[in-house]
């Protein structure tokens, strides 16, 4: 007889308390705690793997990478380091309606042409929903096997009994274990589940992809606790208005992480963006105060885009400050540098920041764009629509070097840009020559003299 008892869990970030807590001391969420059955380990489904527990020097152990599989979708081949590895676990995780399972489809279409055999666990959608799904995205390969299905223990079976090349479990929440009297979607549920899955992938060399829902406050019963056990996790950034999707790498064992993939949702199903600077920029305003563009590095690939700002006089007491993708502290420090050393007084104003197409920029490069868009605004005087800026900003107005200045230049000038304000800093790491007009500056007074 299996010995159980009962712990509870935080519902958004799986820690364990002996009893019910209010707030979880470790993600400081409120009345998250649920009790659930705990499996004592030792009797349970981890003991079927085996490893040989002999040390060996590290020298003499054999480095098998694999060749990797590729998807044949190269925006999410380069997020996932070149191809899937196998016996890997991938989570992939974003709001409800992003595009998850029209991705996870279009991929696993892709690899089933290629005559790896797929299977395509759902617990969401029923097999017709798949198949209208399917039709829309072309998606009807023959070794493409669709499995509607929320047990553990039967999906197991059927990876066994089936052998596939690549098995898709779509959403990690719908599937539960009988062994565990806690509902589907909990903590334990979650965890159980995707433990035996992910141990199962690793036995078999399975690449196992596994889909978690997110919620609009990021907390997930799930994904949180997940991202430690598998291997690489994707994020879907952006919101299902707008229609481009950006997949984002935040963890990759086998790879380079914060690499990003842009989409577009499209009539059937996603499309790759190859061009994103291009794209993030068509619909840019010309001569327009409060506009600027940055060439900002997101991985390893410079994306160009536009930061917009609004500054107006205010009627409130506190006036306001809303910052859409960008980092709201690093705003009111620029406001206070800028009130302060460069005598722009926008203590009065709301200040409104975006960055168009809803993109996230948080490095510190951006923030000589977040400065110049506002005193842009401010100050009602466009800035030249072929100058980008970038720097980062320090308290006292100096502008400090950045990272890669050299791509991020080269970015620019392919979209035909013809003149950049970087650092000084950053100019004796310019190796090659450049397209354009380069103005080195080393403090933000420096800039605003450039600007306007
Ligand atoms: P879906 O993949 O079901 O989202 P998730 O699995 O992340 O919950 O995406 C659903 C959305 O995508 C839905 O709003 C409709 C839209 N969509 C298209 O615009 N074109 C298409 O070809 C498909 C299949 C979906
Ligand atoms: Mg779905």
């Amino acid at each position: 007889m299996k010995k159980s008892k009962t712990s509870f869990f935080c519902q958004h970030c799986g820690y364990m308390s002996p009893k019910w807590l209010g707030k979880c001391p470790s993600c400081n969420g409120w009345n998250c705690f649920a009790e659930e059955l705990v499996v004592e380990s030792g009797s349970d489904s981890r003991a079927e793997m085996r490893f040989d527990g002999r040390p060996q020097p590290i020298e003499e152990i054999p480095a098998e990478e694999g060749a990797r599989i590729t998807t044949g979708i190269t925006e999410i081949d380069r997020v996932l380091g070149g191809g899937i590895v196998g016996g890997s676990a991938i989570l992939i995780g974003g709001e409800p309606g992003i595009g998850k399972s029209t991705l996870l489809l279009q991929m696993m279409h892709n690899l089933a042409t290629k005559g790896l055999k797929v299977l395509y666990v759902s617990g969401e959608e029923s097999a017709s929903q798949i198949k209208l799904r399917g039709r829309r995205l072309g998606a009807n390969a023959k070794e493409l096997l669709v499995l509607v299905e929320v047990s553990l223990e039967r999906i197991l079976e059927q990876i066994k009994i089936i052998k596939p090349a690549i098995v898709v479990i779509d959403s990690i929440q719908t599937v539960y274990s009988a062994e565990l009297m806690s509902a589907p979607g909990s903590v334990g549920q979650v965890r159980e589940a995707s433990s035996r899955l992910i141990l199962n992938a690793k036995k078999l060399g399975l690449p196992l992809f596994l889909i978690g829902h997110v919620t609009k406050d990021g907390s997930i019963a799930g994904p949180k606790v997940l991202e430690h056990m598998v291997d690489t996790v994707l994020y879907f950034e952006g919101d299902s208005g707008h229609a481009y999707r950006i997949i984002r790498g935040m963890k990759n064992r086998f790879g380079p992480t914060n690499e990003i993939g842009v989409f577009e949702m499209q009539e059937k199903g996603l499309q790759e963006v190859a061009n994103p600077s291009s794209f993030f920029l068509a619909e840019r305003p010309q001569n327009a105060a409060g506009s600027v563009v940055v060439p900002s590095l997101e991985g390893t690939r410079p994306i160009l885009v536009e930061i917009q700002a609004l500054v107006s006089a205010t009627n409130l007491g506190m006036p306001r400050r809303t910052a859409i993708g960008v980092d709201h502290n690093r705003v009111s420090l620029l406001v206070a540098v800028l009130d302060k050393i460069c005598g722009l007084h926008l203590s009065g104003s709301d200040i409104f920041l975006n960055v168009a197409g809803g993109v996230n920029v948080e490095e510190p490069a951006v923030d000589l764009g977040i400065v110049a868009a506002m005193a842009s605004s401010f100050l009602d005087r466009p800035i030249d629509s072929q100058t980008v800026v970038l720097g980062e900003v320090g308290l006292t107005g100096e502008v400090r070097a950045i990272s890669q200045m050299e791509i991020r230049i080269r970015e620019a000038a392919r979209l035909g840009f013809n003149r950049c304000i970087i650092p000084k800093s950053n100019i004796s790491q310019l190796v090659s020559r450049q397209k354009m007009s380069i103005i080195a500056i080393s403090s933000l007074k420096e800039m605003l003299d450039n600007l306007f």
